[in-house]
């Protein structure tokens, strides 16, 4: 298929799970890829595993010089792009009483002010028709324990997705958003939620009784998605929500 052809994306956080499910599945379509990461080794190991469309450059969407410089990153590859999918994000959790101010910035700095900043700073290469997907989560619109911090720092991203539709409408750019449930990749584990192995067992149980499905999706099933909006089969959806998560919230 080639719903992508000729198209050129950037995905940020595309070394691993649902972003590097997504790089592929653009690539399956037809277009050129750009993705970011922090660790490059990662990167490198992806751009092998992908093939000659796929481009990995180190940047970390929590530093300010990095996302400065992605322009200039993003530039040596191609002089325009038609998709940016913001994925980068950490997950990590912590009941109220014990969130301090460097564990609230870190999750801030990433997933939300790292996400907005990404998007001006790469604009002036979008081009006119351009399609910018947010990769929120069911944390958005579920309450969990814990989750306060990871939760408003997606919450916002939705509401990124109307308001800069409404300002991009004029230049024919869509800002959509993605909310995935759970999905298998390697964030779930004790260290990138930063908790104890028995909490993560037990949130892990938890969060699985609460699925209809019965399972925690899979990487691809959030990859079609970013695909759809991506192509102009979305292109009359500004500004919305696709919630993807076997009916955790919906149900
Ligand atoms: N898995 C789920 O259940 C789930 C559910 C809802 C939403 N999400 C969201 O989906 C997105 C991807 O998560 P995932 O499950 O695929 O996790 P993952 O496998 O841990 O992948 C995260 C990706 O983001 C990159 N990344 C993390 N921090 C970054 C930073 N500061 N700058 C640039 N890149 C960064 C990582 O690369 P480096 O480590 O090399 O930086 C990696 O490529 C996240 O925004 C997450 O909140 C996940």
């Amino acid at each position: 298929m080639s719903r992508l052809a000729h198209k050129t994306a950037v995905v940020t956080g595309g070394n691993s799970g649902i972003g590097l499910a997504t790089v592929q599945a653009f690539i399956g379509e037809g277009a050129e890829v750009i993705f970011t990461g922090r660790n490059a080794d990662a990167n490198k190991e992806a751009e092998q595993a992908l093939g000659s469309k796929a481009h990995g450059v180190v940047s970390d969407a929590g530093k300010w010089e990095d996302i400065q410089s992605l322009k200039a990153q993003v530039e040596a590859v191609t002089p325009k792009v038609d998709i940016l999918f913001i994925n980068a994000g950490i997950a990590q959790f912590a009941p109220v009483d014990q969130v301090s101010e460097e564990f609230f910035d870190k999750i801030l700095d990433i997933n939300f002010k790292g996400a907005y900043f990404t998007i001006q700073a790469l604009l002036p290469l979008v081009n006119d028709g351009g399609s910018i997907i947010l990769n929120t989560s069911i944390n958005a619109h579920v309450g969990m324990p814990g989750a306060s911090v990871y939760a408003a720092s997606k919450a916002a991203l939705l509401t990124l997705a109307k308001n800069l539709s409404a300002e991009l409408v004029s230049r024919k750019i869509r800002v959509n958003a993605i909310s995935p449930g759970p999905v298998t990749t390697p964030l779930h584990t004790p260290d990138k939620f930063g908790i104890s192995e028995d909490a993560f067992k037990q949130i892990g149980e938890s969060i699985a009784a609460q699925i209809p499905a019965g399972r925690f999706g899979a990487p691809e099933e959030i990859a079609n998605a970013a695909v759809y909006f991506a192509s102009d089969e979305s292109r009359f959806l500004l500004g919305t929500e696709l919630i993807i998560d076997g009916g955790m919230a919906t149900l």
